[in-house]
């Protein structure tokens, strides 16, 4: 974790700051206490066994117990109080995470896959939480421990101190050389667990298509080459471990070494205790046994921090759509929807070509075109996910980005190609934009679809699996639709929305709902025959490009476009 890493997550949170200097400073008297118990030795071995005063060595081993009870408590005290702060920290990461990514456009939930998003909130969290509940402990009291003993050493004896940390910068340097082979190795492997993930994934979310086309042992092949790297990665890492472990002992023995040499000098002369030399042999075990505490934890450390960096990346992208836009359009204006000469484009290439339009009040559109001409980019920027590049998309005369998010989101309803519902039952979803004002069978029974559902064993109370599981992809659609029309929004989008109903079901819905789109203004995108024809007007859309705006008829006679896709739209139909 670097510097600045580690200072922004320190202050990310700022109401565990508080408990978090109060539990150090728990962890702190711990420490002092466990400091106490060398000097009690130190005086046992000098008045009690060199002086053979048993009565004070039996005093001595008394108070070293009464340290070691209270020791006991405050140490354990810190540890889950430190714990505590960590655990809290790592939940006010995870709303914070969720309350951002919830508040950003559209555009970046499209450009970044879900998949990496959900493993930010998982296995990033995981890492976080790890690390809060062994790590954060472990490292604190280290570095305590270290810092402490270092100090004790010092109170002893400042010279034997010097010497015996004289072979501390080879410690640094080899600590340094541990770091950097550590952090590759640390980088490389959790670059491969990705790549051995993603292969297992496609392994086998594609099982099908392997299988089908018998390319099994291909697939076999590259995730053995995945998974060999991977091996690598770590084997590099165990090699650090074994190389800088032994390292430490060396430099505690040999620490110890010049010690007990030049301690040995000094008790001869008579300027050192033989229970001085024992608390510092004490302290210095106090010095190295951390270290090594602190390589163990260090993969904790490193993982919470690149997880981190991560959740910074995530924060740091600024919503846009939701920051921009001031007005909320006066709605008694007939002219809801303009387009005036918008040009748009995702990326590089432009998919909306000077597309110039208006929808009045009340009325039902419906857009075609082929596949990629750019319907759905039009709804998009109905639904103000996108602002245009060039030209104006008006609301009631006013122009996109000076409408406010909260507006559009409370006056228009859509209902997406892929429909989404959420768990719980499907009463919950219908009255999903309006939980507390819908009498829903009212509502239902008067837009005439209440029997529709008692095809389902516990009615509207039907529990709706993860994703929709335990219902078809036609009646999934079918229940979105209508969560948009009971949303009774001025305005209502539908892309595809009954692309994947029957016949019957659609025409069910849209019967019914007639009554209710008579009064909301309805862009349609469609390719259902019965559908368009009903459209008051059409857009026909031809690579980017509005190149027919009129009612099928007129479309019929005068636009080529039209009659081809109309020819083949009779063809299946
Ligand atoms: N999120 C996106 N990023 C980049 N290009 C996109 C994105 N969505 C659509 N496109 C491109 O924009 C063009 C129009 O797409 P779209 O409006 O979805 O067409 P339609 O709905 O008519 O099939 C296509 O060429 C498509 O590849
Ligand atoms: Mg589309």
């Amino acid at each position: 974790m670097n510097d600045n890493t580690f200072f922004r997550s320190y202050k990310l949170v700022p109401e565990v700051k508080r408990p978090f200097l109060y539990s150090s400073l728990i962890a702190m008297v711990a420490t002092l206490i466990r400091m106490v118990g060398p000097q009690l030795i130190s005086r046992g071995i000098d008045n009690g066994v060199l002086k053979a005063d048993y009565n004070y060595l039996l005093e001595q081993s008394f108070y070293y117990f009464i340290t070691l009870i209270a020791l006991y408590f405050v140490a354990s005290k810190a540890l889950l109080s430190i714990g505590l702060v960590g655990e809290l920290y790592v939940k006010r990461v995870r709303e914070k995470l969720f309350r951002h990514l919830s508040s950003l456009d559209i555009n970046y939930f499209e450009k970044n896959k879900t998949g990496v998003l959900v493993a930010r909130m998982t296995s990033d969290m995981q890492s976080l939480n790890e690390f809060a509940r062994e790590g954060a402990s472990s490292i604190i009291t280290a570095l305590l421990t270290i810092f402490g003993a270092t100090i004790a050493v010092f109170l002893v004896d400042v010279r034997l101190a010097f010497l015996s940390f004289l072979i501390l910068p080879l410690l640094g340097i080899a600590t340094k050389i541990f770091r950097n082979y550590a952090d590759k190795a640390y980088w490389s492997v959790r670059e491969w667990i990705g790549q051995v993930l993603s292969s297992l994934q496609e392994g086998i979310s594609g099982v099908r298509i392997i299988q089908a086309y018998s390319d099994e042992t291909s697939q076999l092949d590259n995730f053995k080459k995945v998974n060999n790297e991977h091996f690598k990665a770590n084997m590099q890492s165990a090699k650090n471990i074994a190389f800088y472990f032994p390292f430490l002992e060396i430099t505690r023995v040999t620490s110890i070494a010049i010690v007990i040499w030049f301690a040995a000098q000094r008790i001869n002369q008579g300027t050192l205790s033989v229970g001085e030399l024992v608390a510092l042999l004490f302290y210095l075990n106090y010095f190295f046994d951390p270290l090594i505490m602190l390589s163990f934890n260090y993969d904790l450390l490193r993982s919470a921090g690149s997880s981190m960096k991560k959740v910074f990346s995530i924060l740091d992208e600024e919503p846009v759509l939701s920051n921009t836009g001031i007005t909320t359009p006066d709605m008694e204006n007939n002219n809801v929807i303009e387009f005036n000469k918008v040009n748009f484009s995702y990326g590089r290439e432009r998919v909306l070509h000077d597309v110039s339009f208006s929808i009045n009040k009340g009325e039902t559109i419906a857009i075609v075109g082929e596949t990629g001409a750019g319907k759905s980019t039009i709804a998009k920027l109905i639904l103000r996910f996108y602002l245009p590049n060039e030209g104006d998309v008006n609301f009631y005369g006013e122009p996109s980005k000076d409408v406010t998010q909260k507006w559009a989101r409370k006056n228009i309803a859509y209902v997406p190609q892929e429909s989404f519902l959420f768990r719980g039952s499907i009463k919950n979803n219908l009255i999903y934009s309006n939980p507390e004002g819908i009498d829903l069978e009212k509502e239902l029974l008067e837009i005439g679809v209440l029997d529709w559902f008692e095809r389902y064993e516990n009615g509207l109370d039907q529990e709706v699996g993860e994703r929709g599981a335990n219902i078809s992809a036609g009646e999934r659609q079918f229940i979105a639709l209508l969560r948009a029309v009971l949303a009774k929004r001025e305005i209502i989008v539908f892309d595809e929305a009954t692309a994947n109903l029957d016949i019957e079901s659609e025409n069910s819905i849209l019967d019914a709902t007639d009554t209710l789109l008579a009064y909301q203004t309805s862009i349609i995108i469609a390719h259902r025959l019965e559908t368009i024809i009903n459209a008051e007007k059409i857009m026909v859309m031809h690579n980017g490009k509005l190149v027919g705006f009129d009612n099928h008829e007129n479309l019929l006679r005068n636009n080529e476009i039209y009659q081809d896709l109309f020819s083949a739209w009779k063809l299946v139909n």
